[in-house]
């Protein structure tokens, strides 16, 4: 189902991944080229991404919620998904906004439903309740071998600790590069799959073209 986009004449793109992948620096520069062409562009993450949801995002990636169990968690990004949608990302997409999100509700799906096996029927309705007519435009699930992915991480965060999801072992990563790809498989039309083991600016390139390609010619 696509968007209803007279009720919100801006465009919604998001970007999914594993870790290390480099969705941030690309949300960058992808709000950096639609600025530069004139187009408000509001980048935005999840979990977070208004002030309650940062809140919720110390919560959950601090780990304490980790022993009440990936339903438990799913239950959290989606409260934290609810303001973030209503209080950041509707009024900019209701304004004519071009809205880059790093990570939205496939990461939900795979992390809490592929991985910690959470009954689908509770991720499908967290994820309508959560979204409604918010369904993202495009999503550029930035691919990347699990071994790559996790040694960028770890030079990326230095001598911090690895988060609640970093700190998982090699096949978790894994698993969850297979969930990604099977969701843009899944859904072609929505979903485009950009090489994220190439230069920042040959990955930034790709997902213009792929922008250029799903949304139209972006002058
Ligand atoms: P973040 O530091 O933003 O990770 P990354 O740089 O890899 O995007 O932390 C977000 C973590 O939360 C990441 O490990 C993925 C996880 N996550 C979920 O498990 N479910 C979700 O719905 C979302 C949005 C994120």
């Amino acid at each position: 189902m696509s968007a209803d986009t007279t009720a919100r004449p801006g465009r919604f793109i998001t970007l999914e991944g594993g870790e290390g992948a480099g969705k941030s620096t690309q949300a960058r520069l992808l709000a950096d080229r639609l600025r530069s062409l004139g187009h408000e562009c509001v980048v935005t993450r999840e979990p977070g991404g208004s002030p309650m949801a940062e809140a919720l995002r110390e919560v959950i990636l601090s780990g304490v919620a980790a022993p009440l169990g990936p339903s438990a968690e799913t239950v959290l990004f989606t409260a934290a998904r609810i303001v973030h949608v209503v209080q950041t990302i509707m009024p900019a997409l209701k304004r004519g906004a071009f809205v880059v999100c790093d990570r939205f509700t496939d990461s939900t799906r795979v992390y809490q439903g592929a991985l910690g096996k959470v009954d689908p029927k509770l991720i499908d309705s967290m994820e309508e309740i959560a979204i409604r007519d918010c369904r993202p435009d495009l999503t550029l699930v930035l691919d990347l071998p699990a071994k790559t992915g996790l040694a960028r991480a770890a030079a990326r965060r230095a001598n911090e600790a690895a988060d609640r999801f970093e700190a998982e072992g090699l096949a978790y990563h894994e698993g969850l590069r297979e969930g990604f790809l099977a969701i843009a498989k899944a859904e072609p039309e929505r979903c485009r799959v950009i090489d994220a083991g190439l230069a920042p600016e040959n990955v930034a390139d790709a997902i213009w073209a792929a922008v250029q390609d799903r949304l139209g010619l972006i002058s």
